[in-house]
């Protein structure tokens, strides 16, 4: 109509955001921030639509509350981006498992252990059962200010995987372990379903509006070196493709946490844009290493943010000065744990921004 301004054209978009900035390359003089986890427990304002939800999942597949949630961080703290709020799991419901969230424990589902469980699953129901997210997006977008990016996200094939052959959260991998290494044939199956459905899911996701694309490989870290090329590397590489095939330009994190000093062979053989570093990776090491390569995202311990004070300052400090010469975005290493006051995020935030 009349009164719709001309469409901003990539490169105006990304002009105004710091984070998108980053990710094209650009070494800034603070780096943007934003936190894994910023939309959750440890903020008063979601506990509150929590509590009005019908458990975990009805919230993520509402689309007006998801949206609540997502905007919550950006008006408290004004991070450089906001998070689409959903969950990794949402793609095993999605593909006909059943997937609960139970108070307290986390995450269960109805385990899939072996090929005969494959029949169960479909990648055709992404799209429509999915739907709520999507809209959770086109919520999300026209409210966000003009240098807030939109991340969206899913989990890697073998980190969502170990959820579906364990039926929950794991300490030893046993049951997934030993499908994968016993039939590795019959686990690629599963591996190939995750890759189409979450292609598919990612594709719908940057349709909607998202800027950019998180990868979340959480359990990468338990696999050995020949099986961490199989099972992280490869799945992780056909997903960056197929995604890239419909949209090219689209900046794609990659996450693997644990996974140390395979994080080259990660970044060169993904094709990644940018690697997000766990809290184990040295930054000086990350800055020799990685980011004359790609820019680099991350690593405080969510500890020291959990703890606040001199050593949340401290360390804080040491990774914004070790990442300086470089493309840097802040984060954490891993997610906010619930505990947290909220007060600590604001003083990181005032210690990156203006110290
Ligand atoms: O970062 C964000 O703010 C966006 C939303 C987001 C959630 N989960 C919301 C959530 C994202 C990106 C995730 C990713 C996710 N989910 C991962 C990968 C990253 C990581 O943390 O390792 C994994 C492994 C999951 C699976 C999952 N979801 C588990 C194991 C649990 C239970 C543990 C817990 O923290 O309660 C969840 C639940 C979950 N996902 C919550 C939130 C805010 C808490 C549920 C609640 O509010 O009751």
């Amino acid at each position: 109509d009349g009164h719709r301004v001309r469409p901003a054209t990539n490169e105006e978009v990304i002009g105004v955001k710091p984070f998108l900035r980053v990710l094209a390359g650009e070494t800034l003089e603070r780096p943007p921030v934003w936190l894994m986890r910023q939309a959750g427990r440890y903020l008063p304002e979601y506990r509150q639509i929590r509590s009005q939800a019908n458990g975990f999942l009805d919230m993520c597949y509402t689309p007006e509350r998801a949206a609540e949630v997502t905007l919550q961080p950006i008006r408290r703290y004004g991070f450089d981006a906001a998070i689409l709020f959903s969950d990794i799991l949402v793609v095993p419901d999605a593909l006909g498992q059943e997937v609960t969230f139970v108070e307290g424990e986390g995450p269960k589902l109805d385990p899939i252990r072996d090929s005969a469980g494959l029949s169960a699953l479909s990648t055709n129901w992404i799209r429509q059962r999915l739907e709520p997210v999507f809209e959770t997006i086109e919520r999300v977008k026209p409210e966000l200010p003009e240098d807030v990016a939109f991340i969206g996200f899913a989990g890697s094939p073998w980190t969502v995987a170990t959820y579906m052959v364990e039926g929950q959260g794991s300490r030893d991998y046993a049951k997934v372990k030993e499908w994968a290494y016993r039939d590795p044939a019959g686990f690629g199956r599963l591996m190939d379903l995750l890759v189409e459905g979450t292609s598919d899911y990612l594709i719908a996701q940057i349709d909607a509006g998202v800027e950019a694309i998180q990868l979340f490989d959480t359990w990468a870290s338990v696999l050995p070196e020949e099986k961490f090329d199989d099972l992280v590397i490869e799945p992780t590489r056909r997903i960056v493709q197929a995604v890239r095939g419909v949209h090219p330009d689209i900046p794609i994190i990659g996450f693997p946490r644990g996974a140390g000093p395979s994080y080259p062979k990660y970044l060169e053989r993904t094709g990644v844009t940018a690697l997000g570093l766990d809290t184990t990776v040295p930054v000086d090491w990350a800055a020799k290493t990685l980011q004359p390569h790609a820019p680099v995202q991350g690593n405080l311990d969510p500890h020291h943010l959990l703890f606040g004070g001199d050593g949340l300052k401290q360390s804080a400090e040491r990774i914004v000065k070790g990442l300086s010469n470089g493309p840097h975005i802040f984060n954490l290493g891993h997610g906010i744990i619930k505990e947290t006051p909220p007060e600590h995020v604001s003083e990181l935030l005032s210690y990156i921004r203006y110290s």
